[in-house]
């Protein structure tokens, strides 16, 4: 029998997609569009680090949303291996490497229909601060969608209870009104709205001319508009954790994506709301409307937007050179 050299099984070997798998993974949504990723190539592992320096000082001082975000960006890369062929197995990363977070080892495989599915809904979703309409989301499709996304270490805990979802947008409110106070938030906040050509929060994505249609968010400017009324017919979601570390905060980010593939496939929209963990206070309050065990990573919100209305321009997002190291 014949030996092949090494060399040439290798040559053999189709090219991992990296390109166009990062390229991909450039749309996953961040705190604040901030982008925190970075990506080395080395054959056929991917690897993703934080990059630190986007990370929000005053907001985000552990870095919770940061890796969060970083884990939106795991997940985008994954869907766009899977969707072109590949499999695409997540490893830890290496814990000697500094803000080393996560490598893909991507293997030629076979693109299957929910692959497919899965990159198309994620092209499909994008941050919308409309109001939903008031047609209440069926606690069937709530606990529907939260069932068939749980997996190790993290879960999505619908509220369907009215006092529930009441508590919870209370200490929404409360979370606005601390962190306004905080020394720094207006600088940093105004940092990342209308940035620039690359990152930040677009103001168009914002002030829409159905202006008085805008749930006040944390991007409004005038302190007393950024609250919001009780009477929510929102559907919420919690994304909790059972440990509360950066191992949690990546899946958090993997699950935010599927979650939000989900929500898509429903005709829903969904909108993080990541305030109330931000500020300790609120996070024990939420944690207590938990029931005490989990650890809340991420409050969202779906519901259906108004099947006319325009949609929004989509956020930017830094150039491929800028973030896929090779
Ligand atoms: C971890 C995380 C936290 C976020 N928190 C908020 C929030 O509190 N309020 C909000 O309006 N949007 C929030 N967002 C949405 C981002 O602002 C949005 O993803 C980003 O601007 C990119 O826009 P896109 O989602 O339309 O692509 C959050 C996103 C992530 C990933």
């Amino acid at each position: 029998m014949q030996m092949v050299p090494d060399v040439l099984r290798r040559v053999d070997r189709p090219a991992p997609p990296v390109r166009q798998v990062v390229d991909f993974a450039r749309g996953a949504p961040s705190i604040h569009n901030t982008q925190p990723w970075l990506w080395g190539a080395r054959g056929n592992r991917l690897e993703l680090y934080a990059d630190r320096t986007r990370q929000l000082a005053v907001t985000d001082p552990t870095g919770r949303n940061l890796v969060i975000s970083c884990g939106a960006a795991l997940e985008y890369a994954r869907v766009a291996a899977a969707a072109l062929g590949w499999t695409a197995e997540v490893e830890a990363g290496d814990r000697r490497l500094a803000d080393h977070l996560a490598t893909l080892v991507l293997e030629p495989g076979r693109a299957t229909p929910a692959a497919e599915e899965a990159h198309r809904l994620l092209q499909l979703r994008y941050t919308d601060r409309r109001r939903f309409t008031s047609w209440p989301i069926p606690t069937g499709l709530l606990e529907r969608l939260a069932r068939s996304l749980g997996e190790t270490g993290v879960t999505v805990v619908p509220l369907t209870a009215p006092a529930d979802r009441i508590r919870v947008e209370l200490v929404a409110r409360e979370a606005t009104r601390l962190e306004q106070v905080l020394p720094g938030y207006e600088e940093e906040q105004r940092a990342w709205i209308e940035r620039g050509p690359d990152d930040g929060v677009p103001a168009a994505t914002l002030a829409t001319d159905q202006h008085r249609d805008r749930r006040p968010s944390r991007y409004d400017g005038d302190p007393a508009e950024a609250t919001d009324d009780v009477r929510s017919t929102d559907g919420v979601l919690v994304l909790c954790a059972t440990e509360d570390d950066p191992v949690a905060w990546l899946r958090t980010g993997e699950l935010l994506c599927r979650l939000w593939a989900r929500a898509a496939q429903e005709g829903l929209s969904l909108v993080p709301l990541s305030q109330p963990v931000e500020i300790h206070r609120t996070r024990r309050a939420l944690r207590e409307i938990l029931g005490g065990d989990l650890h809340p990573e991420l409050v969202v919100r779906v519901g259906w937007q108004e099947i006319a209305r325009s949609p929004l321009p989509r956020t930017p997002r830094r150039p491929l050179s800028e973030v896929l190291i090779d």
